[in-house]
């Protein structure tokens, strides 16, 4: 596959068929990029990358949809949060499920208030510092809420670069997931990194399925080897990695 078709059409794909998310609002900082107004603008949008990341980590988009605006209402900032009673917290999460996932989230936002002065940091680098940030919710908060120009890899971009490229091989193999992490570097938007992997997630999500894949509705189609080669996920030759 060709990286800048690959761009091209799943943006224009993304653009008109993207799913609307509570959490999903257009980039656009207030000017000066240096001025107070942009550093809270950022700030807003990193705090709810977070919580929405997580909150998507083990449940459904559906579901989290309410939890999030409720959320929102109820502690808008991550200061608000930080200085929330962790009972309240485990009480706001009771039914999104795990709740290791909210007190570590809690304690997480303390800490970024005691000792980055509440600002979450915008590289992947930074972001992997703070306890409960793994690859993949760094890469989200770099990518989306600051146009850092960083890759993610969950399952949905596993499955669909595996079969983009025609590598699948074992999703859960240590080198086919490292493979994917390296394609999904190589291939991610300089100029809307976040949209652009939002994009794929919601491929896997709606289109490029795990079973029956709706490959006549895929923007991706023509650059696909897996369609082309007819090659099922998950049974593809590990030579190809
Ligand atoms: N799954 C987890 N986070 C997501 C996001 N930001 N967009 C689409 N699917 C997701």
């Amino acid at each position: 596959p060709a990286a800048p078709a690959v761009r091209t059409l799943l943006f224009e794909w993304f653009d008109a068929h993207g799913r609307v998310l509570p959490w999903r609002e257009p980039w656009s900082p207030p000017e000066p990029a240096d001025s107070p107004a942009a550093a809270a603008w950022l700030a807003r949008r990193a705090y709810r990358t977070w919580v929405s990341e997580i909150m998507l980590q083990q449940t459904q988009v559906a579901t989290v949809r309410n939890y999030f605006d409720r959320w929102m209402q109820r502690w808008p900032t991550l200061a608000d949060l930080a200085a929330a009673d962790p009972e309240d917290v485990a009480r706001a999460w009771a039914g999104l499920g795990y709740y290791s996932r909210a007190r570590r989230l809690h304690a997480a936002a303390r800490l970024v208030v005691d000792r980055h002065g509440g600002v979450l940091p915008s590289t992947v680098q930074g972001l992997r510092e703070i306890p409960g940030i793994g690859p993949y919710t760094a890469g989200a908060i770099a990518s989306i809420a600051f146009n850092v120009r960083a890759p993610l890899v969950d399952g949905n971009v596993v499955r669909v670069l595996s079969r983009l490229g025609a590598f699948g091989a074992d999703p859960k193999s240590k080198a086919a997931v490292e493979h994917i992490w390296r394609v999904a570097d190589a291939l991610v938007d300089d100029r809307r990194p976040g949209d652009f992997n939002q994009a794929l997630m919601d491929l896997g999500a709606t289109v490029c399925t795990p079973l029956n894949p709706q490959c006549g509705g895929c923007p991706l189609q023509s650059q696909c080897v897996g369609h082309a080669e007819s090659v099922e996920f998950g049974k593809i030759k590990a030579e190809r990695l």
